[in-house]
């Protein structure tokens, strides 16, 4: 694997067919899932890391985010990455970036309305790797669902010639979904967190059933995870495919939350395809 600092190494590395897979570091199965579907679709799989600032807000966890570069080369290298970008950020951002991604209003809701400038930030350095690899395919995970709505809005309306795969939610054993923030949880916060999960799970079940009480499910899952410490963010049930609050004749719905457990952010989402 050759691993490229500067956007021309890494521009002179990559041939032929390109599949990339944009990540921060830290890397887990769910990511190491990404570049087996990156494999299966081209000749040339490329990789980033990089913990992009633009998309932290103030008091967010930028500084304290996992950097695990060394171990994370290896798991790549190991999965069979052709070439890893670890752009320096004065490279890519040499100059303060006023020029940014206008997204969807979608992007102030659900996460976006605790986390405002998160989706602009996501989306300007998404545009920016982009454009630096020219992939034919780039690969996102189906946890973040939201960015990878946005990030398919994106590549639709400004005409980018990539296509986006999509990767399944990878689980720990008790259905916790891997996630790079999952380390900052305590012991007893890592037996507490799959709660999230199962919470998501029994809405999904009561709309399978018939429920069409969407408001009453997520306000029963809303309170019950109060009642355990958490702090909700959101707990929402929308339209699959647009992420607008559905009809409730609307069969492709999708579940979402986000919550807090102490300092650890969690989200997670369950999709119900109609
Ligand atoms: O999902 C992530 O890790 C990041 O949001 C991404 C897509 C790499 C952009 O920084």
């Amino acid at each position: 694997m050759e691993v490229a600092s500067t956007i021309a190494d890494f521009r002179n590395s990559l041939k032929g067919d390109i599949a990339f897979v944009p990540t921060m570091g830290n890397l887990h199965d769910g990511h190491l899932e990404l570049v087996r579907i990156a494999k299966r679709n081209a000749s040339c799989v490329a990789a980033s890391i990089f913990v992009n600032r633009l998309q932290f807000g103030e008091g967010e966890d930028f500084e304290r985010y996992p950097r695990t570069f060394e171990q994370d080369c290896e798991k790549l290298e190991a999965e069979g990455v052709d070439v890893l970008f670890a752009p320096i950020e004065a490279e890519l951002y040499p100059v303060p970036q006023e020029v940014t991604v206008n997204l969807p209003k979608i992007a102030a809701e659900l996460c976006g309305a605790s986390r405002p400038g998160h989706f602009n930030g996501m989306a300007t350095v998404v545009l920016k790797l982009f454009n630096i690899a020219r992939p034919a395919y780039a690969v996102f995970g189906r946890k973040d669902y939201q960015q990878l709505h946005l990030v398919k809005q994106m590549v639709s309306q400004f005409n980018l010639s990539v296509a986006i795969l999509e990767g399944e939610t990878v689980r720990e054993e008790d259905g916790l979904a891997m996630s790079s923030r999952n380390r900052y949880l305590s012991e007893i916060e890592r037996r507490e967190a799959p709660r999230l999960y199962h919470r998501l799970q029994e809405i999904a079940q009561a709309i399978t059933m018939g429920s069409r009480d969407f408001s009453v499910l997520e306000k029963q899952a809303t309170a019950d995870l109060e009642s355990r410490g958490w702090q909700v963010d959101y707990v929402e049930i929308r339209h699959a495919d647009t992420l607008e609050t559905p009809h409730e004749t609307d069969a492709r719905l999708i579940v979402l939350g986000a919550a807090r457990l102490g300092k650890t952010r969690l989200i997670d989402n369950i999709c119900l395809e109609g």
